[in-house]
């Protein structure tokens, strides 16, 4: 994971390897302005800053430079003066938009190649005309750690205690744990989470902890593609599917500080795919229960409808934020909706498909260990084949309708989650009468039997379930091509996974 003196190097090569143009888009411009004066001071050359309201100012001083609020007054100050330098121009390139000024600047850049000075573009949604190209490189800075959210949550909690009195009752490990609790925040959305969380009781103590942990599940549920769950089920919820269960089961820890140390290797995710209902999303859900991981799932779907016009951003933001909330299990449901084979759909810009499906394969191959991703699929034949090549996910895995063993287990579920003693019932007869049920029939099928039972006011018993399993003809049945489809695609490409 690159550290925030990382990035200081990085910016640093650029400025010293002369790149007239450096493109930042980032809604955090304290940050990139406190790396920037870092490498300024490090290289020892003057610092500027620019907005439209206060004009150019040499850091260090408190008197802007004369009438440079001007965009065109600015430029040509720059261009006068002589000298290394970092000029940091915020929101600016709004105004690239006259071809005079982007003139001036392209200008600029060439003259600037033959000192060490470099222009810094910065914009919370930065679009550079095409003409930049080969001047302008793009700066990227992420997500803060937990080391620099650390700092940001000292200086609030101080803030705090100069101006309300509020003392802290935490010790450094419940500081850190903050810390770590507000990552996938900006450091801005960090300070505030905080601030928020000390005024509503006046108080830093443990209970701000999980308070801030609330918080940010409150404040990534707004961001709109990524929900923080809660992961509510665990392999006990899940009957059959045991080779994906062992297979899991294995892995556990292998995320952990101890299984790293250990020398294992991190597990990336598996794709499940097959009949529908047979408990394609409930094994997703229960991995992060039984591994005792964070789960949050991404809305592929969202990328174009809500987002439409930011999709690839969106996507690129969403996974960083999956990072920085590591370890955690990314579950991406019906995975097909977002990255569909191009053609597919009719409605979709199959450009926008292109880049969204690039530039999640790209994450796929680059991405840090710690995020394992467990995605489901109920069409594979609109999954794009680049996206199933071997070494995408450690294992693609094909559910298929449960054996009558799986579906006592899945009657024995179902039963104790209504209530009802499952030793009171003949499973084996339910089982055999539920032949080619999925499990979402077989829970179904006991929700009709509670009714059935209900109305004649008699208890629900083996005899009302058989009967409501009879009445039933299930997909199985009604769609058996497709199912055989489904099998037919998976006998080669896949591992069962019951
Ligand atoms: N193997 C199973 N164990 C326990 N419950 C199951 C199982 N399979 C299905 N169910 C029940 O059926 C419901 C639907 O299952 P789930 O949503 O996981 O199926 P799916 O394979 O994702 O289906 P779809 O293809 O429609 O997305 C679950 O919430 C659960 O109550
Ligand atoms: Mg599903």
């Amino acid at each position: 994971m690159s550290t925030a003196s990382d990035k200081r190097d990085e910016l640093r090569l650029l400025v010293n390897s002369r790149h007239p143009i450096i493109a930042v888009e980032t809604s955090e411009e304290k940050r990139i302005e406190d790396l920037l004066s870092g490498v300024a001071a490090e290289l020892d050359i003057p610092f500027f800053t620019w907005t439209v309201t206060q004009g150019l100012l040499r850091k260090g001083t408190d008197q802007p430079i004369y009438e440079t609020e001007d965009p065109g007054m600015m430029l040509g100050n720059v261009a006068k003066m002589r000298g290394d330098g970092i000029f940091l121009l915020k929101d600016f390139a709004r105004y690239l938009e006259q071809d005079k000024l982007l003139r001036r600047l392209r200008e600029l850049a060439a003259s600037f190649r033959e000192v060490k000075r470099s222009i810094v573009l910065s914009a919370p949604v930065l679009k550079l005309p095409p003409e930049l190209d080969d001047d302008a490189v793009p700066f990227r800075i992420e997500l803060p750690d937990s080391v620099l959210l650390l700092k940001v949550v000292q200086a609030t909690i101080a803030e705090f205690g100069l101006q309300a009195r509020i003392k802290a009752e935490l010790d450094q490990a419940g500081l850190r744990q903050v810390a770590q609790n507000l990552t996938g925040l900006t450091m801005e959305e960090a300070r505030r989470t905080l601030a928020k969380c000390i005024l509503e009781r006046n108080k830093v103590d443990a209970r701000t902890v999980t308070d801030v942990l609330e918080a940010k599940r409150n404040a990534l549920r707004q961001e709109g593609t990524l929900t923080y769950l809660k992961a509510e089920s665990n392999f006990a919820d899940v009957a059959g599917l045991k080779n994906l269960k062992e297979w899991l089961r294995k892995r556990r820890g292998a995320l952990s500080a101890e299984g790293q140390k250990f020398g294992l290797e991190p597990p990336k995710g598996v794709l499940i795919t097959g009949v529908q209902g047979c408990g394609k999303s409930l094994c997703a859900k229960a991995v992060a229960g039984e591994w005792s991981l964070q789960l949050a799932r991404f809305d592929a779907g969202a990328l174009y409808d809500k987002f439409i016009g930011e999709s690839e951003k969106r996507l690129r933001k969403s996974l960083e934020i999956a990072e920085k909330l590591a370890p955690i299990v990314l579950w991406i449901d019906e995975m097909e909706k977002g990255f569909a084979a191009t053609g597919s759909s009719a409605d979709v810009d199959a450009g926008l498909t292109q880049r969204i499906l690039a530039t999640f394969l790209t994450w796929l191959q680059d991405r840090q260990p710690g995020v394992f991703l467990v995605a489901t699929s109920n069409n594979i034949h609109a999954l794009p084949p680049e996206l199933l090549r071997k070494g995408r996910f450690d294992e693609i895995f094909f559910v298929d309708l449960p054996d009558a063993e799986a579906r006592a287990e899945l009657f024995k579920i179902h039963l104790k989650k209504r209530g009802r003693d499952p030793a009171g019932f003949d499973l084996a007869a339910v089982a055999s009468a539920s032949e080619g049920f999925s499990g979402a029939e077989v829970e179904q099928a006991i929700v009709s039997a509670l009714y059935t039972a209900f109305s004649k006011q008699a208890q629900l018993s083996t005899e009302i379930i058989v009967a409501e399993c009879h009445a039933t003809r299930p997909l199985s049945v009604t769609r058996h091509e497709e199912v055989e489809r489904l099998r037919e695609w998976a006998r080669e490409r896949a591992v069962p996974a019951n």
